[in-house]
């Protein structure tokens, strides 16, 4: 029988999977050949001459394609699953890895190309979660024979997507048509292919980051030439270490190779890698990871696989490929660093109106995907000269001034109603940009307010209603309860009155600074200034230098 992912067909005959035709529905029984009461395993088939069809002609719920009745299901203990109990994340063994594959890739009408093309997706993303481009860019790939080597052609495409520089070392290809697919997508890349021969005994020189991706989780036994060898240059990788360059991070693709997949690394002296990209769900091998980088990738495993055998993945964050396992690990916040490369910021490329380069800035901001790019910090002081910061939204912006919407019994409130001094300031990450503006504050017309707020979703406009910000709180349920009962009193869809302590604010600014990161720390910031010229206020542009102090300052952090 042909070989998927993970093992020959033949293998997992205890598997009935016996789909005759889409139309089919599946259905699920206890095996025959596994025969102990206490350990009923579930097995699929589909309605057959032999089995009386459902006796609902309607669609099975998700749980069913896969899992059994809760009676049925309730009681099952799966090996790796019932092993884990208490584990946050659940380790499988081989023999469920085997049994996963093979139902994605039968009843749950998955294809190897699939599969392999998000595992390989996944494992991109975590590398380039992990490794910043600036630091590390040129990675070596070495790919096994199968399905795990396939990961790695595919995940090596990718990351010459994200802009890193791919090597492949890939000495044992196959002929079928999928890898001969995945050779050719990467050659058309000019993606260097490197024969054993050609790789330096010494990996650390040409390359930052080493994937391995040999042996996934159907590999038995010892490996062959030339894998052995190659294995022994990453477990040699350690001896190299020298100061103050250290060996490549090896990123291993769902298990490290020539670990044994359920028991890892048996005698200590395997691979060592830095970073474990589990696929679909960790192998019980990963329990005996112990790099700092853990991460689950395959973003694809349907509720019934996890139903079934009772699997506990961690939710991926929004729209990512990859999710980390366990705690990040604890970095040496003084040796965080980024070295920002942009555009030059020129006083003869701006601008002659601050508002309109913030606006420029601002919509520049949006379009790079930036989450909450009118988020900004504000910061006030009161009548005691004590300043205090929190983060505002944006809601308005003209020549008139920023405009943002609070309550007017808050903290920020008093303070402003002491002194109308204030400053704003917006900082946007992936741009390498900042902008301060600072001037005087006042409270924008009723009017105005009054249109915002019912502009808002109802929701927002009950929250503004039920919250006394900055207030003691009596705790966290007082404040659900009164939203509850608010939302109870407006369910007929009533207009909600704004509050009367309710309502926005507008800062007039005087002055700016646009700040543009540059490497080196030798960053660019030009500074508006308003000032009187032959009796008119006019805003003049003034170049400021990052202080040789800071400059030596900033570059030591
Ligand atoms: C991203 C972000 C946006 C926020 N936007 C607002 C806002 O527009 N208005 C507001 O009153 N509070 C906003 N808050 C909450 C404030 O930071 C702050 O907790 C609250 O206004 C009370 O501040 P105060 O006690 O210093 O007055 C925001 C918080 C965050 C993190």
């Amino acid at each position: 029988m042909q070989s998927l992912r993970g093992k020959p067909r033949g293998m997992l005959s205890h598997l009935l999977l016996l789909l005759t035709s889409p139309s089919s529905p599946i259905i699920l029984t206890t095996s025959t050949s596994r025969p102990n009461p206490q350990n009923p395993t579930l097995l699929l088939r589909s309605s057959s001459p032999l089995s009386p069809p459902p006796a609902s002609p309607l669609p099975l719920p998700r749980a069913s394609l896969l899992g059994a009745p809760p009676h049925l299901r309730s009681r099952r203990s799966f090996s790796s699953a019932a092993a884990m109990a208490d584990e946050p994340v659940s380790y499988i063994s081989q023999k469920d890895a085997a049994e996963i594959d093979e139902a994605l890739m039968g009843p749950l009408g998955f294809s190897v190309d699939q599969l392999m093309e998000l595992a390989g997706l996944s494992v991109a993303a975590a590398i380039a979660e992990v490794y910043k481009l600036s630091e590390y860019s040129r990675v070596l790939a070495i790919c096994g024979p199968g399905n795990n080597g396939g990961d790695g052609l595919v995940a090596a495409r990718h990351l010459y997507h994200f802009g890193y520089k791919p090597f492949i070392s890939y000495p044992k290809r196959t002929s079928k048509p999928l890898y001969s697919g995945l050779v050719t997508q990467l050659e058309s890349l000019s993606i260097p292919f490197l024969s054993v021969e050609d790789l330096p005994q010494n990996l650390s020189d040409d390359f930052d980051i080493i994937v391995d991706a040999m042996f996934g989780f159907s590999f038995h036994g010892t490996p062959r030439p030339p894998f052995d060898d190659l294995i022994q240059r990453l477990v040699a990788l350690k001896a190299f270490d020298n100061a103050p360059k250290k060996s490549p991070p090896i990123v291993s693709v769902d298990i490290p190779s020539g670990w044994h997949v359920e028991e890892g690394d048996i005698n200590g002296e395997g691979i060592k890698p830095e970073m474990l990209v589990s696929l679909t769900a960790p192998k019980l091998c990963a329990k005996k990871f112990a790099g700092p980088h853990h991460f689950l990738g395959g973003r694809f495993v349907p509720p019934a696989i996890i139903d079934k055998y009772g699997l506990r993945l961690p939710p991926y964050p929004g729209t990512s490929m990859c999710v980390r396992i366990g705690k990040p690990p604890s970095v040496d916040i003084a040796s965080l660093r980024e070295n920002y490369t942009s555009p030059e910021l020129l006083e003869d490329q701006v601008m002659a109106d601050p508002v309109d380069q913030f606006q420029i800035w601002f919509d520049e901001a949006v379009s790079t995907g930036l989450r909450e790019p009118n988020a900004m910090a504000l910061s006030t002081s009161g009548k005691d000269g004590k300043p205090s910061s929190r983060m505002v939204l944006l809601k308005g912006v003209d020549k008139q001034g920023f405009i943002w919407y609070t309550n007017y019994e808050s903290r920020k409130a008093r303070e402003l109603s002491e002194n109308p001094h204030a400053s704003l300031l917006f900082y946007w990450n992936h741009l390498n940009r900042q902008v301060r503006i600072e001037g005087s504050v006042e409270k924008v017309s009723d009017e105005e307010s009054e249109r915002y707020f019912h502009s808002r979703p109802r929701g927002s406009q009950l929250g503004a209603a039920v919250s006394k910000q900055s207030a003691v709180l009596a705790g966290r349920h007082a404040i659900h309860q009164a939203y509850k009962e608010l939302e109870e009193r407006y369910s007929d869809g009533k207009v909600i009155p704004k509050p009367d302590y309710w309502g926005g604010y507008r800062l007039t600014p005087r002055c700016f600074e646009f700040w543009q990161g540059q490497p080196s720390r030798l960053h660019d910031r030009l500074q508006y200034v308003l000032r009187e010229v032959n009796g008119s206020q006019v805003w003049q542009i003034e170049r400021k230098e990052q202080l040789q102090l800071q400059t030596i300052y900033f570059s030591s952090l």
